[in-house]
């Protein structure tokens, strides 16, 4: 079977590829030739990542599944959510994003946070959604050289390291993005 996933990071097909069996081909947006901005018009992320795949599927006649992913904190009512991406402006830029946290969250003592991933499937016109969700703390500063986004201003629970400070694959075992992968391919796997 063909399955598109409507990304072109060539890290997360890695991730997905190779846990799954030859029975299933991974195809990214650019192997379909799909250049354009895929819509995601919706303040939640699973009617986001359905959008997107809806999107694909219907437009390119196959198989698919999109992913969205948001930081929800407890003392900012689930901000940044849905809006992580651009949280402090449309360039998308990590550092100013990270910065407007720390500076909400300032002389705050409650920094309890989540990461939540979900990924839509959609195959032969059925849909399926997966969640994936780590708990953790904002720390005070950033801390850690690796990883994107948010990871070095996250730690998650029982574990002494923020996500920019952790291997790849320890981070990808316990990460909200590995825990809803590790779900779609138990389901892929079946089929
Ligand atoms: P996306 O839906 O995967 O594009 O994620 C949306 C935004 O959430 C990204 O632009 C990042 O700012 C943030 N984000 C997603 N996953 C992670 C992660 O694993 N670590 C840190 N930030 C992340």
């Amino acid at each position: 079977m063909k399955l598109v996933f409507a990304t072109n990071n060539s890290h997360k097909l890695d991730e997905v590829q190779n846990l799954l069996s030859d029975k299933i081909e991974l195809l990214s947006l650019n192997d379909i030739k799909c250049s354009e901005d895929i819509p995601e018009d919706y303040d939640t992320l699973e009617e986001n990542a359905l959008q997107k795949a809806r999107y694909i599927s219907k437009k390119y006649s196959i198989n698919c599944f999109a992913d969205d992913t948001g930081l929800e904190i407890e003392s900012l009512q689930g901000r940044p959510g849905v809006f992580s991406a651009r949280y402090a402006g449309e360039s998308k830029d990590s550092e100013a994003n990270m910065n407007k946290v720390l500076d909400e969250l300032k002389g705050i003592e409650n920094r309890k946070a989540r990461f939540r991933t979900v990924i839509a499937l959609i195959i032969d016109n059925e849909e399926f959604l997966f969640e994936g969700i780590v708990n953790g703390q904002i720390l005070v500063s950033k801390t850690g050289e690796d990883g994107f986004g948010y990871d070095p201003i996250f730690k998650p629970d029982n574990y002494s390291q923020s996500f920019a400070q952790m291997s790849i694959d320890l981070k990808n075992k316990i990460s909200h993005r590995g825990i809803a992968t590790q779900k779609l391919i138990k389901f892929l796997l079946k089929q």
